[in-house]
């Protein structure tokens, strides 16, 4: 598939989609050290610990998660990042981290990432375009991050960007949006231990399209809060400007919290379409927080979820 993320071996290669699932099973309980000695190569990638996040859901497979995507700096259709992301260059890579920190400057990817525990999060993915995938993200928690560079107590949120690099990223050669695209997170979403920094999926390094090198993931909020290619954190005491909402404040909010309550003024978000379940597949209900209630629903207490949507 063009512009598929190449390493020298891929999971997908060595291990048909079905077979992920069963040795995922299987490592659950045999341990990880002592199948990956007889799983050999396969095993050699990110060795995330695995976890009990998501382990109920199906993931969808690589082709679906790789080849579908929103990754405007690309273009616009579906399969631009697959096609266009691959001339992107991802090392090196460096991040800068300012604002409201103890510990600003610009890290290297490897500096800022060294020591964080990965792990692998089985995650619902909810786009607010009413279409949904699971994806077997693996990364650290962004509060881990947060305390490697000392927040200061003044801060209340979290700006993230993506990179401008219009010679590599020829979507960005149109504005399409205003670049770079920013997102934003409050610092209590932030710190929550659901919201990771993603650097790979199905225990590889993060594919190209999907926001190689690392990337946020926020599972309770539409997708397009997951901002990928992030090379700037800010923490801020003012509420961020982010890409959709300062494109279109009326249908695009700050939080964005998946709600099958409260429309998109052009569709309904009660209920989605799940990627790879094939042209006829009936609609599912949209979960309150995509399924996430339990667990973020006291971040919002007392607020009003129609007008801070
Ligand atoms: N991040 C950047 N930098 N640029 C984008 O266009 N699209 C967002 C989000 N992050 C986007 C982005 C949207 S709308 C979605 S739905 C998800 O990425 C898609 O992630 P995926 O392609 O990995 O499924």
């Amino acid at each position: 598939m063009a512009g598929r993320y190449k390493s020298d071996l891929k999971w997908s290669d060595v291990t048909p989609q079905g077979d992920y699932m069963n040795r995922r099973q299987l490592m659950a309980g045999a341990g990880a050290l002592a199948l990956g000695s007889i799983a050999g190569p396969a095993m050699a990638s990110l060795g995330a610990t695995k976890t009990n996040y998501g382990s109920d859901l199906e993931p969808n497979s690589i082709e679906d998660i790789t080849s579908y995507n929103n990754f405007y700096e690309f273009g616009t259709g579906k399969d631009d990042p697959a096609a266009n992301a691959g001339r992107l260059t991802t090392d090196p890579w460096s991040i800068k981290v300012d604002g409201m920190v103890n510990n600003a400057g610009t890290y290297s990817f490897d500096d800022l990432t060294s020591g964080m525990t990965l792990e692998e999060r089985i995650y619902r993915f909810r786009c607010v375009e009413a279409w949904s995938m699971v994806v077997p993200w693996v990364g650290f928690e962004l509060a881990d991050l947060l305390k490697r560079v000392g927040v200061q107590p003044s801060a209340k949120y979290v700006a993230f960007e993506t990179l401008v690099r219009p010679e590599e990223m020829i979507g960005q050669k149109r504005r399409t949006l205003e670049w770079p695209y920013r997102e934003g997170l409050r610092l209590d979403e932030a710190m929550h231990p659901l919201t990771i920094m993603a650097t790979g999926l199905y225990d590889e390094p993060m594919p190209k399209q999907n926001g190689a090198p690392i990337r946020l993931v926020v599972p309770w909020k539409y997708g397009f809060k997951s901002i990928k290619s992030i090379v700037r954190i800010s923490l801020t005491d003012k509420q961020p400007a982010t890409s959709w909402n300062m494109t279109n404040g009326r249908e695009y909010g700050f939080y964005s919290n998946v709600n099958p309550t409260v429309d998109h003024p052009r569709w309904s978000q009660s209920t989605e379409r799940k990627i790879g379940g094939g042209l006829f597949a009936k609609r599912v209900p949209t979960l309150m927080f995509n399924g996430y209630e339990r667990e973020v629903s006291s971040l919002y207490s007392g607020m009003d979820l129609q007008s801070n949507f």
